[in-house]
């Protein structure tokens, strides 16, 4: 009789171990400690043993009857941790994770480009101006010494308002230096970023809309040392700290002298291609020092007050920033090209 409580010990024993999940362990137990179970028959069979033998594997049967459930219970509980321990992978929660990648905007390299600009120029002691992007022919043309019948509207398209021959879209931001400089006193120097517009293709180098940078600064004793020195720094600064450039003379009505400034192409690194049209250099801003006429326009006294200006094309710069080949593509609010930024 001892012998085969033995058997049942290491049946039981082993069947515990074996058990993969609540399930199973309770049927273990019914099994062997239920009404029906292999222990509960022996102890049941007692009854008619002599009373020594009664006492002896009455003792066994006992012991042997809390060891299991001891182990059973013990099994039930590393059963259930292994399923939390499961659940726990399967449905891991981070509540404090931010949303999807995807789902994340993020600013357009133009307006990156003109925050890091107003950061850069700002830092050489130049205020951020702006003005209307609709204007009237006086601060589009006429204060800049664009006169009515002067060719170099002809190189402006000017897209009109229809039926009113005084209102358009502002074809330079060279506009806002007259809207500034009528309501400030010299010395002054501000940077204006904005949208400028001209009766223009769309292609690879064109846009009807596009962006510049024009600057300003009104001082005594202004010169094109000055200019030269605050404008190459920027660009390295916001470009290209290695650039290259080249000053060429050139003709803006409100300057005098007018210039034009070439960078070394950064798509290309000065090979030749598209962007810079084979030459290996693009134009990036026209500049020069103000003309006296414009400062009269606006009632500064041009023997007293000197200064320069520039108009930076923003788009192109972030072309050559980023090697972009075509204007488009800052256009096209296509993801697959915006989210590189
Ligand atoms: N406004 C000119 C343009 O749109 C660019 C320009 C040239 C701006 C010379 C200036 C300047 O301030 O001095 O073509």
């Amino acid at each position: 009789m001892l012998e085969k409580l033995q058997t049942l010990k290491t049946e039981a024993i082993s069947a515990i171990s074996a058990a993969s999940s609540e399930t199973t362990l309770r049927e273990v137990e019914v099994n062997f400690l239920g009404r029906k179970g292999k222990l509960t028959e022996i102890l049941r069979g007692l009854k008619d043993l002599s009373p020594e033998e009664k006492g002896k594997l009455g003792k066994a049967s006992n012991d042997l009857k809390v060891e299991l459930e001891a182990q059973i219970a013990t099994k039930a509980v590393e059963l259930q941790q292994a399923q939390f321990g499961k659940l726990a992978e399967s449905e891991w929660l981070d509540v404090t994770a931010t949303g999807e990648e995807a789902l994340r905007g993020r600013l357009h390299p133009i307006t990156q480009f003109i925050e890091e600009a107003e950061k850069v120029i700002a830092g050489l002691s130049f205020t951020i101006a702006s003005g209307p992007q609709i204007e009237d022919d006086f601060h589009n043309f006429t204060a800049l010494n664009i006169p009515a019948d002067h060719p170099a509207r002809d190189s402006q398209d000017t897209l009109f308002i229809s039926g009113e021959s005084d209102r358009m879209l502002r074809t330079q931001t060279s506009s806002v230096q007259i809207r500034y400089a009528e309501s400030h006193k010299p010395p002054f120097r501000i940077v204006v970023p904005g949208r400028v517009f001209r009766k223009d293709d769309f292609d690879a180098c064109h846009s009807p809309m596009f962006h510049q940078l024009e600057g300003l600064m009104v001082d005594k004793d202004i010169s094109l040392a000055n200019m030269k020195a605050i404008m190459e720094e920027a660009v390295r600064k916001l470009v290209n700290p290695e650039a290259k450039f080249r000053w060429r003379t050139s003709y803006f009505p409100f300057v005098e002298p007018g210039l034009e400034v070439d960078m070394s192409c950064t798509v290309c690194g000065g090979k030749g291609c598209s962007v810079c049209k084979q030459t290996g250099w693009v134009e990036i801003v026209g500049c020069g020092l103000v003309h006296a006429n414009v400062l009269e326009n606006v009632k500064i006294d041009s023997k007293k007050w000197s200064g320069f200006a520039f108009g930076f094309g923003i788009d192109r710069m972030v072309m050559l920033k980023h090697q972009i080949k075509d204007i488009r593509l800052l256009y096209e609010g296509d993801l697959r090209f915006l989210k590189q930024f």
